[in-house]
């Protein structure tokens, strides 16, 4: 395993749409396995192969596993969901605010609606249909990463985008606790 790099938005791969997976041979396993790796690392809660300069549709999403998430999210915290053609099949029309970091775009939050929940199809990394019910938080991250496979970052559609240094200085930057980690 190894850690790739992360890239950003002057490298236009990000932008680029991602091919769908269609070889789950040894490349690919590798693959998931460094993005994992790399996520873990940074660390944050998802990340898309676009991000490490793959144009391939697959994603790795894990909320943390700690006790304040294990409440928050149940069974679904600290689960590791690898998810190759990921498509929203379901999404509520409800929608929720919420403040959204990304991997790409360090130093940087944004307010961004979402659907509150989805249904999320896709394989596994073996190549086995999946399919993932998501609310809130992981719904969310699910969202931003299925974006990423389009080019599409938060960015794009956040109703603000503000330096993380202005957070620092600002209590109030306790009342958005998704925020501290990043998609
Ligand atoms: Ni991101």
């Amino acid at each position: 395993m190894a850690i790739r790099e992360i890239i950003k938005p002057d490298n236009p791969t990000l932008r680029k749409k991602a091919h769908k997976v269609t070889d789950f041979g040894k490349d690919f396993q590798t693959l998931v396995d460094d993005m994992v790796e790399t996520m873990l690392d940074a660390p944050g809660v998802g990340l898309a192969a676009p991000q490490v300069a793959m144009t391939k549709r697959l994603i790795v999403v894990r909320l943390p596993d700690d006790e304040e998430s294990q409440q928050e999210y149940g069974t679904q915290a600290g689960v590791l969901y690898a998810v190759a053609n990921p498509e929203i099949i379901k999404a509520s029309k409800e929608m929720v605010e919420g403040v959204e970091a990304c991997l790409s775009i360090p130093g940087y939050f944004g307010r961004v609606d979402r659907h509150e929940s989805v249904v999320v199809k896709g394989l596994d990394r073996h190549g086995k249909p999946l399919r993932v019910k998501a609310k809130g938080w992981l719904a969310r991250v699910f969202q931003h990463e299925i974006d990423h496979l389009d080019g599409r970052l938060y960015i794009d559609i956040a109703s603000e985008v503000w330096d993380a240094r202005r957070d620092e200085e600002d209590e109030s930057a306790e009342s958005v606790p998704e925020a501290k980690l990043s998609e």
